[in-house]
């Protein structure tokens, strides 16, 4: 927290200034005017932009629990702690709307609050008709209202667990709620505090493909629409025709992404800030059939009626617990598309999923954010740490840590497409990065000195990671933790041969560079050995 509070700190006494010197002869507008943040796109990459400048989202997601007054004294620490800059918070339907058309927004006015005295942004969590499929934090008058808010049936007739997303009633009465959040939202975050909204949470259905009420079986048997068909270059017919054995789950995706679409947009129409939704997964290999994972999200194979059914979400985010790096990477791949900003929307809060920070950011991503990040007690284990504490949090802290001070640029050279960064793979093999001329080789498990790797097994999970950015033609930013990265030419001509010009240790303020030293001899000879203490070097690279 510490660099964060006080950049944090600094800007808002800043803007506190501004405001001051300028209130006496400027409309009261302009002088209060931060720039609404919000998500650019070209060339098939993107940045986000907060309070008008690049911004990557170094983020903590609360538990689920955690959206209570009570509970934030055990948020907080833990925010510290990681050193995010994003804390990421649930508004329950429940909580804001406990009886129809009386809204209670007195959590999100002090966790407003208490996020603008710990110096972070925030993202709020839209958790309302879905709730992992299920309709858990919708209000009672809600989720014990089968009758005018029904439940999809299986095909056997009985309820599942899950809102149809064909009931008008439904979608009524969530994007009220959510455009009366996002109206006091609008009112109170004149400083935008607040940088993004994800609108509900792992949307679909468990156990059961789609809707087979009668309402919905006569839509199945009926044409996909128009929209849909244009949208993906496909012929008429009906849904069997067009999608075959994936018809059901296609069905499932259209209609659930409609109904997410039609609450996006009328919160953005009252306040217009980035929106997002995230997806629990499907086996990134061998996926089935049978259908193992929840049907209807925005999954991989569901990303382009998604992309269709709802323009109105700017990101469809991966929740990814997998610890595995072959299927990470996969699922990295499968959620950075020219048409989807990456952004790691959850992931594990174990040790080892700290050092795939590195490979999201290898995959332009505008943000990464651990789930279960606080001191309430709870651990999600298996899927998380077994125990949630600084310690285990440890190496995320330490990559935060390394990453806060030079966000804003990583964001800006990311998006010019200068960025590339890799992740220690499960097998400690070294990586090969290409940069033009020249290319890197990150390597792993390997003393400072020499070039004999560590005798296996080795003691702990893996954790090394490294970050290259291009500065210039034969100028780099390097940096890592518990990884080597070295340098050679990618064609060397006969004769000619890499040396390192310089190799300048320095840190990032407020990101500006301050020299420390330079790196020779035993620094430099056996490639440039990173451990767990954050470092950062400007590299410039010559032959002779
Ligand atoms: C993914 C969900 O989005 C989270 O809210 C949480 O339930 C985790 N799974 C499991 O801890």
């Amino acid at each position: 927290m510490k660099s964060s509070a006080s950049q944090h700190g600094l800007r808002r006494v800043a803007a506190a200034l501004v405001t001051v010197c300028v209130s006496a002869c400027l409309p009261v507008w302009a002088a209060t005017a931060v720039p609404m943040p919000r998500l650019i796109g070209a060339h098939g990459r993107y940045e986000l932009q907060v309070d008008g400048k690049p911004y990557l989202i170094l983020g903590a997601q609360v538990n689920n629990s955690s959206n209570y007054p009570a509970m934030l004294p055990e948020v907080w620490p833990a925010i510290a702690d990681v050193d995010a800059n994003t804390v990421v918070m649930p508004i329950a339907w429940e909580q804001i709307e406990p009886h129809p058309g009386r809204f209670d927004f007195s959590f999100l006015d002090l966790f407003l609050k208490q996020a603008r005295e710990h110096h972070v942004h925030a993202i709020l969590l839209w958790f309302a008709t879905w709730k992992n499929g299920a309709p858990g934090y919708a209000p009672a008058w809600v989720k014990l209202d089968n009758r005018r808010f029904p439940r999809i049936v299986n095909p056997q007739g009985q309820p599942v667990n899950s809102l149809s997303p064909l009931a008008q009633t439904t979608l009524n009465a969530d994007r009220t709620a959510f455009v009366a959040l996002m109206r006091h939202l609008k009112a109170v975050d004149p400083e935008h505090t607040v940088i993004m909204v994800q609108v509900e949470n792992e949307t679909g259905t468990w156990g059961c493909v789609r809707d087979y009420s009668a309402q919905a079986d006569r839509l199945f048997d009926g044409p996909v629409p128009g929209r849909l068909l244009r949208g993906l270059h496909l012929r008429p017919g009906t849904w069997r025709q067009v999608f075959g054995p994936k018809a059901g789950e296609f069905f499932h995706a259209w209609n659930i992404g409609r109904f997410v679409d039609k609450v996006a947009a009328a919160g953005k129409a009252v306040y217009p800030l980035p929106m997002y939704v995230n997806a629990a997964l499907r086996p990134p290999f061998h996926p089935g059939p049978p259908i193992t994972y929840e049907s209807g999200g925005p999954t991989s194979d569901a990303l382009p009626v998604w992309k269709v059914a709802a323009p109105a979400i700017n990101v469809i985010g991966p929740d990814i617990y997998m610890p595995q790096s072959r299927r990470y990477f996969k699922v990295l791949q499968q959620y950075h598309l020219a048409d989807n900003p990456l952004f790691v929307s959850e992931t594990g809060n174990a040790r080892l999923y700290a050092r795939y920070l590195f490979a999201a950011l290898g995959q332009q991503a505008i943000g990464f954010s651990p789930f279960g990040i606080d001191y309430t007690g709870y651990s999600n284990f298996p899927l998380g740490a077994r125990r949630v504490t600084a310690r285990t949090l440890g190496p995320l802290a330490l990559e935060y840590r390394l990453i806060e001070p030079m966000d804003s640029l990583l964001a800006r050279l990311s998006f010019a497409g200068r960025v590339r960064a890799v992740a220690e793979p499960d097998d400690g093999h070294a990586q090969i990065i290409k940069l033009g001329r020249w290319q890197a080789r990150v390597s792993y498990n390997m003393p400072m000195f020499g070039n004999t790797p560590y005798a296996r097994p080795l003691p702990g999970p893996p954790e090394g990671g490294a970050l290259i950015a291009r500065l210039g033609p034969n100028e780099f930013l390097v940096t890592a933790v518990h990884a080597r990265v070295s340098f050679e030419l990618a064609r060397p001509r006969p004769g000619e041969f890499m040396i390192f010009n310089r190799v300048v240790q320095g840190t990032y303020r407020h990101g500006v560079w301050k020299f420390l030293r330079i790196w020779n001899g035993d620094q430099t000879d056996w490639g440039l050995n990173f451990t767990a203490i954050p470092q950062v070097l400007h590299v410039h690279l010559a032959t002779y």
